[in-house]
């Protein structure tokens, strides 16, 4: 596992040794965050309570990165939905 600091530290990383879980990807902070992850290659998991947006973010960000996107529902104000966003992710990700 890799926990890194992305608001105030540079981040090293190269293709398929850092996996990171991003919320509120499809906008603002988040995004830029998932952008920048991608870049390095990462495998990026976002939670995201709309599909469509994270598809559009998926045609936009994705295109000549060597980084992964897995998109996974999550709505923060509902604490089923984010339940089994953690089940979801521990599952496919038990290093994490
Ligand atoms: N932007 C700045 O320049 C800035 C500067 C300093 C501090 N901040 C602070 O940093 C934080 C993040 O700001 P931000 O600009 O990134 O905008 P934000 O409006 O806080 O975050 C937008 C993202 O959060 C998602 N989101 C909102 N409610 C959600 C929910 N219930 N479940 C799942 N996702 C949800 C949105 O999804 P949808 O696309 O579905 O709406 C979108 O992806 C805020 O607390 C802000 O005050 C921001």
């Amino acid at each position: 596992m890799h926990i890194v600091n992305v608001v105030s530290a540079p981040v090293e990383a190269s293709a398929g040794t850092l996996t990171a879980v991003v919320t509120g990807a499809t906008g603002g902070i988040g995004r830029e965050i998932v952008r920048g992850l991608l870049a390095l290659g990462a495998r990026v998991v976002v939670g995201v309570r709309s599909l469509d947006k994270a598809e559009a973010l998926r045609s936009e960000l994705l295109g000549g990165s060597g980084g992964e996107l897995e998109i996974l529902p999550l709505d923060l104000s509902n604490m089923q939905s984010v339940r089994a966003f953690a089940a979801q992710v521990a599952d496919a990700h038990p290093k994490l």
